[in-house]
């Protein structure tokens, strides 16, 4: 193949010739701070654009005291080519020829513990594929589509780690160059299914359309970028009404974290055009999670007692049956509980946004909203207070 014309930079030729613009390439984010750096500034202080870091770059990266032994961690610090997280678990990782492996420990956050860290054999799809050892499972197949921006599967090179500008805007060497609205994604000018799959290409559980690639089983979107339609490449992960899975419980919901995806796309806010970035500015805000507003604000600039988005009563109270301002009047103490497991027994809030009636919670083991709070109490007793409110249908919450 020695002296051939490599087929990208014929179609480059070609489309030269033709007048049209060339193929855009990647150029890293550092290449838009120049004219876009009050944003640039914001989301450089995010959690998304430092969940990979070396260590030997950031050495506040690491959040354990590593000089304190601890039976499960059987590495050292100089063994730790990437941390992974910060928020609720911190994951470590070794360089073992060109990819890089987990290893065996992981760090709760909440806890502020050591627990051990192997993935089980028949939870994720791909387990079959790879033999049950961190060291056989490499982070470039399982896990770095997700923590970069244009991670090459022949190279296993990346253009940057993290959530780079160009995960979310696609390939930007010719807006650089020219810029124009033309020749850069705006995921707020696309529709709703395309604008939100930018978020879902990371943010689910799936599998990829092709399965094996090149003899290789990947657990993440390879070959899609911003702007293109993820169902080309990726597939929800299945659910089977009334089965609890790893990945769904029986109605369902989500069974595990970084699943937005999968659960938001059930919610009639989806189909009403409500977009993951209609509720979180992911560019950098000073609120939990990049909200644009803090929780209990933000439902109400669209919902309230006079908003035809609902709910339909006369006063929050009158829909919360709880104090106004108390912990159980807030709209994500019921519609989005924490009972999405991501580490031991802390979970993150659902996002389907479905009130769960406690009388699943009997029938099909998914927790309900009341019963998280009022754990003191039976799934029963809360159907019964449930029966009490006259505007609610006993059919729907109360059976
Ligand atoms: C040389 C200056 C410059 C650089 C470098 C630059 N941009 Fe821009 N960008 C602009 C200007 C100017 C506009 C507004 C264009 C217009 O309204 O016609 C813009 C608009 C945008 C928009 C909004 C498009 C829309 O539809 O409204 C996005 C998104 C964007 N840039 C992302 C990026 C990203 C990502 C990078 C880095 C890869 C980048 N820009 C680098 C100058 C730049
Ligand atoms: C995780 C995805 C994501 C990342 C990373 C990201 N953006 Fe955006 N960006 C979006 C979304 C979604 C919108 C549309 C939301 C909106 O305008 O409300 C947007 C809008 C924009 C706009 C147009 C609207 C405006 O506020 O001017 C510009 C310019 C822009 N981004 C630049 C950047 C730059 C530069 C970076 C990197 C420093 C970056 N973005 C990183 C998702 C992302
Ligand atoms: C390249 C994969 C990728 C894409 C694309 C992506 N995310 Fe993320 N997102 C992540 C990762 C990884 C984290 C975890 C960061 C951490 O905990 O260190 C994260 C974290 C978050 C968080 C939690 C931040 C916090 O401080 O708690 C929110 C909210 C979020 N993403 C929303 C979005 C939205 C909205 C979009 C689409 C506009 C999006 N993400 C696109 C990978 C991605
Ligand atoms: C399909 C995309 C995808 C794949 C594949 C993926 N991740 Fe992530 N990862 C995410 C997203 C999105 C988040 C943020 C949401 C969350 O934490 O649930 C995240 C967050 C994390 C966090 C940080 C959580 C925190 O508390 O701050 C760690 C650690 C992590 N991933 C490790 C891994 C490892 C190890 C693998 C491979 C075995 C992997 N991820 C594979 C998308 C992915
Ligand atoms: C209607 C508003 C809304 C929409 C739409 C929405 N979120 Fe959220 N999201 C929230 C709220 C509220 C929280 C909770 C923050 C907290 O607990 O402080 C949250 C939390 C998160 C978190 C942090 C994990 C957790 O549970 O604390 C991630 C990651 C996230 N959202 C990603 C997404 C993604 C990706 C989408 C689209 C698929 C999306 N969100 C759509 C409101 C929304
Ligand atoms: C950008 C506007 C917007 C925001 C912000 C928003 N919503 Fe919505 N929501 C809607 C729309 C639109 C509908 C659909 C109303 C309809 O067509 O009846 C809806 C519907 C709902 C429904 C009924 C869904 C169903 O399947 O029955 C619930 C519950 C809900 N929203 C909860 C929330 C919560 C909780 C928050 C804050 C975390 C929130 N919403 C923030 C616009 C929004
Ligand atoms: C204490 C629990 C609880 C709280 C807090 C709560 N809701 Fe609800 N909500 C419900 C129940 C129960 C339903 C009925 C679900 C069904 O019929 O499937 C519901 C239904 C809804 C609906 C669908 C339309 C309707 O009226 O039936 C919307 C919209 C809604 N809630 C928005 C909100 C918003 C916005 C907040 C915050 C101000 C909020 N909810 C707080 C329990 C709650
Ligand atoms: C975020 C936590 C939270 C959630 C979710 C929640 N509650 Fe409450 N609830 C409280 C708190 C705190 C009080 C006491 C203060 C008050 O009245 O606001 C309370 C009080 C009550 C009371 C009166 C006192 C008692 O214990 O008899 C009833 C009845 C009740 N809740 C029923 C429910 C039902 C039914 C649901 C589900 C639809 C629910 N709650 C969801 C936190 C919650």
């Amino acid at each position: 193949m020695r002296g051939a014309i490599a087929p990208g930079l014929l179609l480059a030729l070609a489309a030269a010739l033709a007048g049209q613009n060339p193929q855009p390439q990647y150029v890293g984010s550092t290449a838009c701070r120049s004219c876009h750096s009050g944003i640039y500034d914001r989301w450089k202080k995010t959690r998304m654009a430092n969940v990979v870091r070396d260590p030997k770059e950031h050495p506040d990266a690491i959040l354990p005291d590593l000089s304190k032994p601890d039976p499960l961690v059987t590495f050292t610090k100089g063994e730790i080519a990437f941390v992974y997280g910060s928020k609720w678990k911190q994951r470590y990782f070794k360089r073992i020829g060109d990819d890089y492996y987990p290893l065996a420990a992981q760090w709760d956050a909440t806890h502020q513990i050591w627990r051990a860290y192997a993935v089980r054999d028949g939870t994720d799809w791909w387990t079959k594929f790879y033999p049950g050892d961190n060291f056989k499972r490499p982070t470039g197949a399982l896990c770095d589509g997700c923590h970069s921006v244009n991670y090459d599967i022949e190279t296993k090179s990346v253009t940057e780690w993290n959530v780079g500008c160009e995960k979310c805007h696609g390939p930007g060497s010719e807006h650089a160059r020219k810029p124009a609205r033309s020749n850069i994604v705006n995921p707020a000018r696309l529709g709703y299914v395309r604008a939100n799959d930018i978020c879902i290409q990371c943010h689910s559980q799936g599998r990829p359309v092709e399965i094996p690639i090149r003899g290789k089983y990947y657990d993440w979107p390879v070959g899609f970028r911003a702007g293109l339609d993820l169902k080309d490449f990726w597939r929800l992960e299945e659910h089977r009404p009334g089965e609890t899975t790893f990945t769904h419980f029986a109605d369902g919901t989500a069974h595990k974290n970084r699943m937005q995806g999968n659960d938001f796309v059930q919610s009639l806010m989806y189909t009403r055009g409500v977009t993951c970035f209609s509720c979180h500015d992911v560019h950098g805000t000073a609120n939990d999670a990049d909200l644009l507003k803090p929780a209990s604000v933000m439902c109400l600039e669209c919902h309230g007692p006079d908003s035809p988005n609902g709910p339909h009563t006369a006063s929050i109270e009158q829909h919360t049956h709880h104090a106004g301002g108390s912990a159980g009047s807030e709209c994500v103490a019921c519609h989005m509980p924490k009972i999405e497991p991501t580490i031991a027994d802390v979970s993150v809030r659902s996002h389907t946004f479905r009130f769960v009636a406690p009388s699943l919670t009997e029938s099909s083991k998914i927790p309900n909203a009341c019963n998280v709070c009022h754990a003191d109490k039976s799934p029963d007793w809360a159907a019964g207070e449930l029966r009490k409110w006259p505007e609610r249908s006993p059919w729907r919450v109360a059976n």
